[in-house]
């Protein structure tokens, strides 16, 4: 039978609820959506590393560079100018400047403070956030101090307090902890308030799990190759969901401004119940393994790259994100800019 003579059935049970009325067109569809992103919702993570004029490209990142501060002030020039809110720096610590005390990581010359100064003399229009966790200055490639193979807690934390005041003296906006320690939100913020630092917010990685999602990310920052073992005594084991919980609600209550659920994609759930439980700002990481599975599929054809990075961030924005932290930020602005 030609498909033009299949009988029309009887639809009459829909009564008027067509749904399909609402798709038929472009301009239907552009009245009726219930999500909108624009560059405001996201926020761009740059990779600093020394020198002038330097740009290095990382294996499993393509489309992502390490920039010298000289070109982290140009790439801050043009996300500002596209509407980006904010950048979350992160530096490539040189071998001879780490060690198992991650002491380079309050050294008020390292290349985070450098990169604060200058981009926020060349660009002060654009919000600062700066990561404290240890991994980026150790020689152990963990997110806290090691002695025995076990992670310290209060040590780290001693640790991350200077760290943190360190970044707010020269000019971060937001403190990012994302070391997953107990207790770190209430230190940083009770030393930042007694340095008169008050004006500082913190966005803290709350639901953050312990995720091989990360991988690029230490390829980035030049961590991944001293890593021995996993994250998995701070990290959050992927299969909770209340735990998360927990960990969000205590952020909160010692003091954190906004937090996040990281990775995203895999954990929208988190988000959500995030979203629906706690009335402050909520974001969500984007992180270099997704951004990167997005990427390799679309060179290879599988699937159209930019209509995946779009979907997966009007993803984050339905399940409830005020704003998303990925590597697509500057390249999904210029679209939605265009
Ligand atoms: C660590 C940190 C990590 C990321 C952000 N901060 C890596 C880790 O916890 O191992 C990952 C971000 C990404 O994968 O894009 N302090």
């Amino acid at each position: 039978m030609m498909s033009t003579d299949w009988p029309k059935h009887d639809m009459s049970f829909l009564g008027g609820r067509r749904q399909r009325r609402l798709r038929r067109t472009g301009w239907m569809r552009n009245m009726v959506r219930e999500t909108v992103l624009t560059p405001h919702d996201l926020i761009w993570p740059l990779f600093i590393i020394e020198g002038q004029n330097e740009r290095t490209s990382i294996r499993t990142l393509p489309g992502v560079e390490r920039l010298s501060v000289d070109l982290a002030v140009e790439a801050a020039k043009a996300a500002a100018a596209e509407g980006i809110p904010a950048l979350a720096l992160f530096p490539n610590t040189q071998d001879d400047r780490r060690n198992e005390n991650g002491s380079e990581a309050f050294n008020p010359d390292n290349l985070t403070a450098r990169a604060l100064r200058a981009i926020k003399d060349a660009v002060p229009e654009i919000g600062l956030i700066t990561d404290v966790a240890l991994d980026e200055y150790s020689s152990d490639g963990q997110d806290g101090l090691v002695r025995d193979g076990e992670i310290l807690n209060d040590e780290t934390v001693a640790v991350m307090v200077k760290a943190a005041l360190m970044q707010a003296r020269a000019g971060a906006d937001i403190i990012a902890p994302s070391d997953m320690m107990d207790g770190r939100v209430a230190a940083i913020r009770q030393a930042l308030d007694a340095e008169g630092f008050d004006h500082v917010a913190i966005m803290a990685y709350s639901a953050k799990f312990a995720s091989v999602f990360y991988g690029p990310f230490r390829e980035a920052v030049g961590s991944g190759s001293r890593l021995k073992g996993d994250k998995r005594t701070y990290q959050l084991d992927y299969a909770n969901s209340d735990e998360a919980m927990r960990e969000v609600a205590q952020d909160i209550a010692e003091g954190a401004d906004m937090v996040m659920v990281k990775p995203g994609m895999p954990y929208l759930d988190i988000v959500q119940r995030c979203h629906d439980a706690f009335d402050v700002p909520l974001f969500a990481y984007q992180v270099s393994g997704e951004y990167a599975m997005i990427k390799l599929a679309g060179a290879a054809g599988a699937i159209d790259g930019d209509g995946a990075m779009m979907e997966s961030l009007v993803g984050f924005k339905r399940a409830g994100v005020d704003g998303v932290l990925t590597y697509f930020a500057l390249e999904a602005a210029r679209v939605l800019n265009a």
